[in-house]
């Protein structure tokens, strides 16, 4: 969508996948979905170095707002979890240099139950979202049927445009299409969304993460040639922190975002976050393959009978991302390739290990043997190639 916005993946924090629909905050106040846990999760995303990365959008999910509309007809957020009102929440954020997003549901009711916004309430809701100075607004898709989301969505676009407020739309639309052609119109939705959810949630397990990838994967045709600066993919939330994944599936996780051009939504605490966990999603390079200005997603280009897998993105200034991944669980495999191999040209390239942090010069021609732990990753960074020096003249044929 090309309202200006988000022309690198969006980068933040998104409340659902770790804390779900939990409303009880008389037994469980710290993790129950109200304007506590959100000023806490900005408090840390300003505090502890997030912000500085890019991760600026801080999302309300599900189960925020009142079982009733106002007098008015119009949205309002549960007076007991939210007693100060979103307005006041996306405050708290500018303030901290951070941006505010909310979740609605193009239907009768949300996911949760709670009131969705039908056809004729979209104009409303979308000024209510500006009026609140939200920035950004997810629209999900339950208790809708197929007629309607093809009016709803892009309805829901032409409204937020019209309120003149730069608001982020991520859509859910194609996730409830089945996530491919000729269901979903990906040139469409790349005109009136600025991110889109094209399959299933992601839950806290390896398994999930796997089958995400697969599917992205798997379709990857398609899903490259929606993408770009203003349009993304979103495989959905980084559960990297969370209690799923191990400290090698969790660089896995990061890796294969950034090979995809995905958001970088985190849903997990920060207030307790492990350092392994937060270091790896602070690291600065695979935040810039993610956040990479060319915008073009990475594909897979091998899928090996040994297990292991590569992906490769295309970055700006003729550099590229590289990934080994490893689909085996006994032990490190020793992967033996070359760039040329690899679809590299001749040339003499400097690669940057992205985990650890060491850098090589390898030659196009030259073998060398990646060790890639199980269920993990080794990423490169590889810089354009330093041009072959031309040979001194008396040593060049017929010159
Ligand atoms: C389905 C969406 O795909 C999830 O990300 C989440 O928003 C839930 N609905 C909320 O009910």
């Amino acid at each position: 969508l090309d309202n200006g916005l988000m022309r690198t993946p969006p980068m933040g924090w998104l409340a659902w996948e770790r804390f779900r629909c939990n409303t009880d905050c008389e037994r469980d106040p710290k993790n129950c979905i109200s304007e506590n846990l959100f000023t806490d999760m900005a408090d840390r995303l300003a505090e502890d170095g997030w912000r500085e990365l890019g991760y600026v959008y801080i999302t309300i999910d599900d189960c925020w707002a009142s079982m009733q509309r106002d007098e008015q007809g119009r949205l309002q957020a549960d007076p007991k979890r939210f007693p100060r009102g979103i307005h006041r929440l996306s405050r708290y954020m500018h303030d901290r240099g951070l941006k505010l997003g909310i979740y609605g549901d193009m239907g009768t009711h949300t996911c949760g139950g709670y009131p969705g916004t039908p056809l004729d309430k979209i104009e409303v809701d979308a000024q209510t979202f500006a009026d609140w100075e939200v920035d950004m607004l997810k629209f999900d898709g339950c208790y809708s049927n197929t007629a309607e989301q093809e009016q709803g969505y892009p309805r829901m676009s032409k409204a937020l445009n019209a309120t003149g407020r730069p608001i982020g739309y991520s859509c859910s639309w194609p996730a409830y299409q089945g996530g491919l052609p000729p269901q979903v119109n990906y040139g469409l939705l790349a005109k009136i969304c600025n991110l889109w959810r094209n399959y299933a949630d992601i839950q806290d397990s390896w398994d999930s993460v796997l089958k995400i990838v697969d599917w992205f994967f798997d379709n990857q045709e398609v899903l490259i040639a929606a993408a770009g600066p203003g349009g993304w993919n979103d495989p959905d939330m980084l559960i990297i922190g969370d209690f799923g994944l191990s400290m090698e599936q969790s660089r896995s996780q990061m890796a294969l975002w950034a090979i995809m051009a995905a958001p970088l939504f985190m849903s997990n605490d920060l207030r307790t976050i492990s350092s392994g966990a937060r270091s790896i999603l602070q690291n600065k390079m695979a935040i810039s393959i993610n956040q990479d200005p060319l915008g073009l997603q990475g594909r897979r280009i091998l899928k090996e009978k040994s297990g292991i897998e590569v992906f490769w993105r295309p970055l700006s200034n003729d550099a590229s991302a590289l990934l080994f991944f490893s689909r085996r669980n006994d032990m490190p495999y020793r992967y033996q390739t070359s760039l040329s191999k690899l679809n590299y040209t001749t040339g003499i390239y400097k690669v940057n290990d992205v985990f650890s942090g060491k850098s090589v010069t390898l030659k196009d021609s030259s073998n060398f043997v990646v060790s890639v732990n199980p269920t993990g990753v080794v990423m490169w960074y590889i810089s354009a190639p330093a041009k072959p020096r031309p040979l001194p003249h008396q040593f060049s044929r017929g010159g």
